[in-house]
């Protein structure tokens, strides 16, 4: 089969297309024949040698993706939730083989079924980008219907799916992104939209309940301004695992009685379900940006490493995309 794989790590140059034997799965595994890849930032965190949460669980050569949404080809001897030929979309084996390939094995527990109403490519834009949105507010930011929280980063892929998850349960949604994606976040649904580069938080915004920095930017000055916009009580919720916050951010959410919280992506079948029901019910919408062929893989990469994608960008990976 057909996989991008890395041998050493560095730029772009180091992602080849290669043949390699079709993995097999353990018995808690399915064989996923993959239709479509989503693209992530951490995939070319990986490429590059990984960051401080990561450097230490990567052994190479390594297959890159860890966004799927594909076909079951085969299931393992303890598999009961899946039969072959069900459709399903999921989180592979984080930081074992990934997406970027015709088949891949991950754990059964990783998946759900597909929603209905998306493609393969829409549906591969989904999984890690929404269960990182998922965990960061339902349970790191305990948010609940009636409250106020402001999201950063707003117009990529945690942060749009963060923003919609949040109007669906009935939160009220301050979005944060530039100017030119502040039409998109009210497409999205978010009540209030702030320009970053143009609007000082502070001028704009007060008592809110919880502060999810999906943004890609690692800045403890950035995270004290807005912890000085919670309420008291209120929780402020990073999903940069990589970038804790310093003593004086935790100085100031302590004189608020604030919690503060990094949070990780969790693969959980529940909650895939879930935001599945909530797609096919129209209450979630998938943009992704630009579709690449796995021979492209290296644009994409390149394009997600700029931090100003609009959504999401995805590996067609059964269908070959001619350059345009
Ligand atoms: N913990 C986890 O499990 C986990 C999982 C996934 C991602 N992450 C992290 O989450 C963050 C977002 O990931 P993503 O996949 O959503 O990335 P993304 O799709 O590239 O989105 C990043 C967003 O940040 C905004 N942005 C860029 N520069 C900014 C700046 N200087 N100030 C404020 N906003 C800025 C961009 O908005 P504009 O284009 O409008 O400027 C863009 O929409 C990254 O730091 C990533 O490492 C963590």
């Amino acid at each position: 089969m057909k996989a991008v794989r890395i041998h050493a790590f560095g730029g772009p140059e180091v992602l080849q297309l290669e043949d390699v034997a079709r993995p097999v799965p353990a018995p808690d595994e399915i064989l996923i024949q993959v239709q479509a890849s989503g693209v992530n930032p951490v995939d070319w965190v990986v490429r590059e040698g990984g960051n401080d949460a990561l450097r230490a669980f990567l052994t190479l050569p390594l297959t890159l993706g860890w966004d799927a949404a594909g076909t079951v080809a085969e299931v393992g001897s303890d598999v009961t939730a899946f039969q072959k030929g069900d459709v399903v979309y999921g989180v592979p084996n984080f930081t074992g083989n990934g997406s970027y390939a015709e088949y891949c094995a991950a754990k059964a527990s990783q998946f759900a079924r597909k929603p209905g109403s998306l493609s393969f490519v829409e549906a591969a834009a989904v999984p890690l980008a929404g269960l990182t949105a998922w965990a960061a507010l339902f349970e790191q930011g305990q948010l609940r219907a009636g409250q106020r929280v402001l999201i950063q980063g707003a117009s990529g892929g945690v942060g749009s799916f963060a923003v919609q998850f949040a109007k669906a349960k009935g939160a009220y949604v301050i979005g944060v992104a530039s100017a030119s994606n502040l039409g998109y976040l009210r497409e999205l649904g978010a009540d209030e939209v702030i320009d970053y580069r143009s609007q000082p938080l502070a001028d704009a915004v007060r008592d809110v309940d919880v502060v999810l920095e999906a943004s890609p930017v690692r800045d403890n000055a950035e995270r004290l301004k807005a912890v000085s916009l919670l309420k008291e009580g209120g929780i402020f919720v990073s999903v940069n695992l990589d970038y804790p916050f310093n003593e004086e951010v935790l100085a100031a959410l302590a004189q608020k009685h604030a919690t503060g919280a990094l949070s990780a992506n969790q693969p959980r079948q529940d909650w895939l379900t879930e935001i599945a029901q909530l797609i096919d019910a129209g209450q979630v919408k998938v943009l992704v940006s630009k579709v690449f062929s796995l021979a492209q893989v290296a644009e994409a990469h390149r394009e997600s490493a700029t931090w100003h994608v609009r959504g999401k960008l995805v590996l067609d990976v059964a269908n070959a995309i001619e350059p345009a």
